[in-house]
């Protein structure tokens, strides 16, 4: 496994890879690596024939107020999970090797970005469409891989590699979750064991939604999430949203809707946990 610091370094392996017709599937991440990111490197394996893992923390994405400072890093342990799951590159660069001081050009998507966590983290979106396109770039990947766990974030980026013709497949993967039900993510690291206990709400009020909104239909929505919001705030979260938008537009559903996505983002304690799932309406 090869471990890359610096730009150069990385595209110019992706263009000899290429130039010698491997294909290559590219996995984004910001490190501090658990199942759910062993999930998508084993999908990366199973489809290219080089598998690239990035690891980076990216600072455009965070907002001035949040925690970009104190997000869990341990290159250590993640350079031993891509060598267990047979990572073929390590890219891990600083972030002045990723960012001229002067850089000063942006990839925004514009339509999709805006509601859920982007109307509460207003330039987490533009930091992580233009950071991905740089790594599109540098990677030169025939696939990449995103998790569900951050669903808005998938159809944002199809979104952006759709509107620039970026030549490459994205492919989703499930969430992965705990045995309680937590869905994985480096920030439950932040919680204590009472705040993990109490945050199984989110998936306990998410997995009872769903069948209640596939039975009653769209109408049922406004009280299913009032009482997520009630029995959510009842086991100390702090609701930063619940929603349920059309999935395919990211607006409200309406009789055209196929799929709806419900979303949350509570807090707990300082932590802002984000889970979702998609309802498939029937007619
Ligand atoms: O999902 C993440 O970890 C990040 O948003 C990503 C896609 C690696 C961009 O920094």
């Amino acid at each position: 496994m090869e471990i890359f610091k610096t730009a150069p370094e990385l595209q110019a392996f992706a263009l000899a890879a290429k130039r010698s017709g491997r294909t290559i599937a590219l996995v984004p991440t910001m490190g501090f690596l658990h199942a759910g990111h062993a999930s998508l490197i084993d999908i990366a394996r199973r489809k290219a024939e080089i598998v690239i893992v990035s690891i980076f923390v990216n600072p455009t994405q965070f907002g001035p107020t949040e925690d970009l400072d104190k997000y869990p890093r341990d290159f250590e342990h993640d350079r031993i999970l891509c060598l267990e799951h047979g990572v073929d590159v390590i890219y891990a660069p600083e972030p002045d090797a990723m960012y001229a001081p002067d850089a000063s050009t942006w990839v925004e998507e514009t339509k999709l970005s805006r509601p859920l966590c982007g109307a509460k983290r207003p330039i987490h979106f533009r930091g992580v469409t233009t950071v991905v396109a740089k790594l599109f770039n540098l990677a030169l990947p025939d696939y990449a891989v995103f998790g569900m766990k951050d669903a808005q974030q998938l159809f944002v980026i199809r979104r952006m590699v759709r509107d620039l013709n970026f030549p490459v497949e994205i492919i989703a993967a499930p969430l992965v979750r705990e045995k309680s039900g937590l869905a994985l993510s480096s920030r439950n690291r932040y919680l204590s064991e009472d705040e993990k206990q109490r945050a199984l709400v989110l998936s306990r009020t998410l997995e009872a939604a769903k069948p209640a909104i596939e039975q009653t239909g769209l109408g049922a929505i406004p009280a299913i999430i009032e009482a997520m919001r009630v029995e959510i705030e009842k086991a100390g979260g702090k609701v930063d949203y619940i929603e349920a938008l059309d999935a395919a537009t990211l607006e409200p559903p309406t009789d055209a809707t196929v799929d709806v996505l419900l979303a949350l983002a509570v807090y707990f304690g300082t932590t802002r946990l984000i889970d979702n799932t998609l309802i498939w309406v029937k007619r």
